[in-house]
């Protein structure tokens, strides 16, 4: 199950990009124009925030079956000087985990800025997170862990 965790989990990487930088574009655009932040707005946040929600399970299933994982945990004094061990038992996981965890939580909070400005609110809340979730994918360029781009 393992290997195929990993894949649809690499590859998933990707769907979780595209909708980033759209969701980003979307609120760009409609922050600066001053739109009114309706219920149909607020009905395509949560869309986007079920994709995340997607690979923050597979992560987890992921996290549960990696024989990497396995070897932090067995001997975490030796697996936090290993660079590969301790990216994806340490820091992988938890700055992940908080980018996910935030955007639900502004996903819950958003819901009373309804007929506000709603669009503000998670335009600056976003780019914390993109940056957070740009900078803990281990990308084949990467200097903290590189993984291939495409498996
Ligand atoms: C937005 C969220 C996430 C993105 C974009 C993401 C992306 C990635 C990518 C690109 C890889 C490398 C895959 C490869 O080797 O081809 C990876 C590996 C991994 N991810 Fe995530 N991840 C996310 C969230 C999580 C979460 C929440 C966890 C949970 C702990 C997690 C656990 C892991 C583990 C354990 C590996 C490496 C497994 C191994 O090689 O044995 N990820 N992730």
């Amino acid at each position: 199950m393992y290997h195929y965790f990993l894949i649809f989990h690499s590859y998933y990487r990707w769907a979780v990009l595209f909708a980033l930088v759209s969701q980003l574009i979307w609120l760009y655009i409609n922050q600066r124009n001053n739109t009114i932040f309706q219920i149909k707005h607020y009905q395509l946040v949560i869309v986007f925030t079920f994709i995340y929600n997607i690979q923050f399970v597979l992560g987890w299933l992921l996290y549960l079956n990696s024989p990497l994982v396995t070897g932090f945990w067995s001997d975490i004094a030796s697996g936090v000087k290993n660079r590969q061990l301790r990216f994806f038992g340490l820091e992988h996981m938890s700055m992940m985990t908080l980018a996910v965890l935030l955007i639900n939580v502004f996903t819950l909070t958003v819901k009373s800025k309804i007929n506000k400005n709603g669009f503000r609110y998670l335009w600056k809340r976003y780019i914390w997170i993109t940056l957070i979730i740009l900078s803990s994918i281990p990308w084949s360029f990467s200097p903290l862990t590189s993984r291939p781009n495409l498996r």
